[in-house]
């Protein structure tokens, strides 16, 4: 999510990141990375898990073999050390600054348009809700991807929990606002980090709240202690570190669309046809991998989700 204007298509790595970033990642690539799928290594981000998480004894979960992948799985050291956290950093080094971020005690908000406004700990709805582990393909629109087992559970178990009436059409998410602990909150963007989603979307089968990551915890750099993820939308669009959920009616103003309004749209699904202003989306970088593979449209997720957006060919779907 670079915001440098520069001509061209097609060279990815330089365009999405900053050279010393591309050169970062090229030392990474030549440490190798694949891991056969289900694999499960120890890494840097255990350091980042709380001693007193009361849910570390669900991890692992039970896997939900219905996700298929078509690769293998990133390395956990890989994953969590190359990540957009723009609230610690603006670099693929966010994993450092992230070791700041206090995930416990947590509190989830709930409110909106709901039968009852909530505020609970992240740990007890962690612990009240069906934990299960996916392996899931994540697109960024930086135009690179990896592939992740995540913990967590449906979206739509979270919506029926918060009973939203019937005129709640969207459903908002924020992320914590503390510009002591998180650096990158006095940098010039319009926080706390805001996405949206509408409601058919929320309650399809696909999008999961993410609690847990390689069989453990969620690590700070991932998103501590929730987080969201949409397989078929470019990364953006799933929010880290949720502090807030609100059920409304009309459609909210994202983060992204306040930033760069132009180019970073609501609804973001992955479409290789669609490029972005500044760069194609045709093809991704396998990160760990030096590979570039053909980007799918939906991201590969397109029996899911397809269905969604039947009707609304006027809207800018893709970007
Ligand atoms: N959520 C918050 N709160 N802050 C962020 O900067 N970055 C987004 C998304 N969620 C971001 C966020 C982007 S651009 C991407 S690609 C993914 O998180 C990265 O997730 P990962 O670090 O698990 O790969």
């Amino acid at each position: 999510m670079n915001v440098i204007r520069r001509k061209g298509w097609e060279i990815p790595e330089r365009e999405a990141t900053p050279e010393s970033l591309a050169m970062n990642r090229r030392a990474l690539m030549r440490g190798g990375a694949l891991l056969g799928a289900g694999a499960i290594l120890p890494g840097l981000s255990e350091a980042t898990l709380a001693a007193d998480d009361p849910t570390a004894g669900l991890y692992p979960a039970k896997r939900n073999e219905s996700y298929k992948l078509d690769r293998g799985l990133t390395s956990e050291p890989t994953a969590s050390k190359y990540n957009n956290f723009y609230e610690f950093s603006l670099n693929k080094s966010a994993y450092l600054q992230a070791e700041s971020l206090k995930a416990r005690p947590w509190t989830l908000k709930i409110d909106g348009l709901v039968a009852k406004p909530l505020d609970m700990s992240a740990d007890d709805l962690i612990k009240a809700m069906p934990l299960e582990e996916r392996l899931y393909r994540h697109r960024c629109v930086e135009a690179w991807s990896m592939t992740m087992p995540w913990t967590g559970f449906p979206l739509k178990k979270l919506v029926e929990y918060a009973k939203p009436l019937g005129s709640a059409k969207f459903i908002r998410f924020e992320t914590f606002m503390d510009p002591k602990m998180a650096p990158g909150q006095r940098a010039f963007f319009p926080w706390p980090y805001v996405e949206a989603l509408t409601m058919a979307e929320a309650t399809n089968d696909l999008a999961l709240m993410v609690t847990g990551a390689y069989g453990k915890p969620l690590p700070n750099v991932f998103g501590a202690p929730i987080r969201l993820h949409l397989p078929w939308k470019y990364g953006f669009k799933s929010v880290k570190s949720i502090t807030k959920v609100s059920f409304l009616e009309k459609r909210p103003k994202t983060f992204w669309e306040e930033s760069g309004p132009g180019e970073y749209g609501f609804w973001a699904n992955v479409n290789p046809e669609v490029p972005h202003p500044r760069w194609s989306q045709a093809t991704e970088e396998v990160i760990g991998t030096g590979d570039r593979r053909a980007t799918l449209l939906f991201n590969g997720y397109g029996e899911y989700v397809a269905d969604l957006y039947k009707g609304l060919e006027k809207e800018n779907l893709y970007m």
